[in-house]
């Protein structure tokens, strides 16, 4: 793009900087007189994966499940059995703690907060009740965890996320000296926004850790946990470790098929220790007098029964996303390695790719893209609030455009890069 000499470009000189920058505008102006419209903001499926699940739309041939439930009539809260027993075999989750219905994991994370808030969970006193509720947030993260936790009044206390999950040192202080934090979230598998994974050590420690707070949870939202993009990872049994280290109840486990079959269309799921799982069948008892059960036997029909059905899907989807990410990361490589004025860590699967640019460069990006058409994630979406405290923090999602579109976006997001952090350089000379 650029027949810039500078390598690491703290070190260019004001003349060389102004001159690379006087080239980078003339770019510049010609992406904004291409009038593009594209959008690189919400990790969502493309068309193409989208078809990969049509089958879904087609009429069943029975309606019965096999313990001979009408699935087209009221009845069963906790989801049909052969569907609790596809995700069980999935996930290692056992059946009997897991409820399985409607169309979105989000709704269980909401319903669990309003548990916790209203009504308390297993005999602990209702949080809502209490002065002040601090909810631990390992950031980078995603927008809604923190949207859910913000609508509740629950304080956010930033926590790094570091390659093998949330410091820990960090987690294990404040949970042990601070009985008003009362819990973490947590993407436990290819991590929404940063593709990391946490680690079995960290998860034991997670599990097993002093909380000043009886009621100390973890919500653990693995909406990635088969979505292998790199490499292949197994995910820490969190449920069984909590048990293990006398905190039977200490988990939270979502998870739905929106990235899998189609967003919003689908199934959500949310398991818990023994009692806190019995607490909220109790609850939505009184919110519905059962989930779609269509949907629950499409979909086991769908993947034949059996979560080697649900992995053999997951690979061509795979082999959808992958040319994607690899185009988002050549264009990383290619323009910015050593340059020091953007770092990455590739993800090592999810939906998305994380990216840190020079200390307050973040919302000028963002805007210098929207000026020439491309929306990308807004800049603080990562941290509590919208508050990225310095304000570096990009999430890119390449799964929905096409790979020409996602091409040229890369090309542009590369450009206000660079635009942006020679601003921020220049100011400094
Ligand atoms: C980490 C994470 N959790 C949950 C969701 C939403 O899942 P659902 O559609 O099941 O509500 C998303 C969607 O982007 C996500 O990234």
């Amino acid at each position: 793009m650029t027949t810039t000499t500078i390598t690491r470009w703290e070190d260019g000189s004001k003349e060389e900087l102004s001159e690379l920058r006087a080239g980078l505008d003339a770019q510049y102006a010609a992406w904004k007189a291409k009038g593009l419209r594209l959008d690189l903001s919400r990790g969502k499926p493309s068309p193409d994966v989208l078809d990969l699940s049509n089958a879904l739309l087609d009429g069943l041939d029975t309606y019965l499940t096999e313990d001979g439930t009408d699935v087209r009539n009221y009845g069963v809260i906790s989801g049909i059995p052969e569907c609790k027993r596809l995700f069980s075999e999935l996930l290692g989750i056992p059946a009997d703690r897991m409820i399985v219905g409607g169309n979105s994991s989000l709704t269980h994370m909401y319903n669990t907060f309003v548990m916790l808030y209203l009504f308390g969970a297993n005999g602990s006193a209702p949080w809502g009740a209490q002065e002040k509720i601090k909810i631990l947030c390992p950031c980078p993260g995603y927008d809604r965890h923190f949207s859910v936790s913000e609508d509740f009044g629950a304080e956010m206390v930033v926590v790094p996320l570091l390659e093998d999950g949330p410091d820990m040192d960090i987690v294990e202080a404040l949970a042990r000296e601070d009985a008003s934090v009362k819990g973490i979230w947590l993407v436990p598998l290819y991590a929404n926004p940063t593709g990391s994974v946490v680690s079995g050590e960290t998860a034991r420690r997670l599990a097993a850790m002093p909380a000043a707070a009886d009621d100390f949870r973890i919500f653990w939202d693995n909406a990635y946990g088969v979505h292998h993009v790199f490499e292949e990872h197994t995910l820490p049994d969190i449920l069984s470790l909590c048990e293990e280290a006398g905190n039977p109840e200490r988990a939270f486990y979502f998870f739905s098929t929106s990235k899998i079959n189609f967003p919003g269309a689908g199934i959500g799921l949310v398991a818990a220790g023994p009692r806190t799982a019995a607490q909220m069948l109790s609850h939505i008892k009184m919110q519905t007098i059962g989930y779609d059960k269509i949907i629950q036997l499409k979909t086991v029909k769908f993947f034949g029964g059996r979560a080697e059905g649900i992995r053999e899907h997951m690979r061509k989807i795979r082999a959808l996303l992958r040319p994607k990410f690899e185009l988002v990361l050549d264009v990383l490589e290619r323009e910015f390695s050593g340059t020091g004025i953007l770092e990455w860590t590739p993800p090592k699967g999810g939906y998305f790719v994380s990216v840190n640019t020079m200390d307050g460069c973040a919302k000028s990006v963002v805007a210098l893209a929207k000026e020439a058409g491309v929306v990308l994630t807004g800049a603080g979406a990562t941290y509590p609030l919208g508050k990225d405290p310095r304000d570096r923090n990009i999430r890119i999602a390449p799964t929905y455009p096409g790979i020409e579109e996602l091409a040229q976006t890369m090309e542009l997001f590369a450009l206000c890069v660079k635009l942006a952090s020679i601003d921020k350089l220049l100011a400094g000379k």
